[in-house]
């Protein structure tokens, strides 16, 4: 039996008209989200982004600065009810293959120290703690450190 168009996840190049929505899901998912203003800067400068669209609907997106020698991930965000269906782990595979292909060397991110679910997704996908930057994000109760992650490609 074939998939319907509307069954199956779209990953594509993230543009301005996602921004609407891009943001509704960065509000929707973080206590200290970006700005929109961040997020349209992050298009209108070319970053290396993707959304995912399930039934038209934009359920997910990975923003990332891919650069030789080394690639940055900064956003990665999955709707909740979305969640443990692979789309995080898809958009990071895309990111790898772009930045290998760019040839570059590794990619890095940050991740809070209280966020195991992200955690637990980069470590699966081989990403090492090489470390700690105290004191790196806002919290509800002052600041909360972040671990720094390495994949080298
Ligand atoms: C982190 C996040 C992006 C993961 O996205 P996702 O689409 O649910 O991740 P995937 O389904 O691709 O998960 C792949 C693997 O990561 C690990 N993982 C993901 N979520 C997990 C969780 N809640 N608990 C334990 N392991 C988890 C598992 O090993 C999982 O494989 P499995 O489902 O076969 O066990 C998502 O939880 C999210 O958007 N969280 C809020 C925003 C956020 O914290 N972003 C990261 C900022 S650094």
């Amino acid at each position: 039996m074939s998939a319907r168009k509307s069954d199956i996840y779209n990953i594509i190049p993230m543009t301005i008209n996602d921004l609407d929505d891009v943001y509704k899901l960065e509000l929707a998912s973080y206590s200290f989200p970006w700005t929109k203003e961040i997020l349209r800067d992050c298009i209108m400068y070319n970053y290396d982004s993707f959304s995912v669209f399930f039934d038209n609907k934009l359920v997910g997106y990975v923003i990332s600065k891919i650069s030789y020698p080394e690639t940055h991930i900064l956003n990665l965000t999955v709707n909740e009810s979305f969640r443990r269906k692979g789309i995080g782990k898809s958009l990071i595979n895309i990111v790898i293959n772009d930045a290998k292909i760019r040839k570059s060397e590794d990619i890095i991110l940050e991740v809070r120290a209280n966020n195991f679910e992200a955690q637990s997704l980069y470590h699966k996908l081989n990403f090492k703690t090489i470390g700690t930057r105290h004191g790196y994000y806002e919290a509800d109760n002052g600041r909360e450190d972040a671990y720094v992650l390495k994949l080298i490609l």
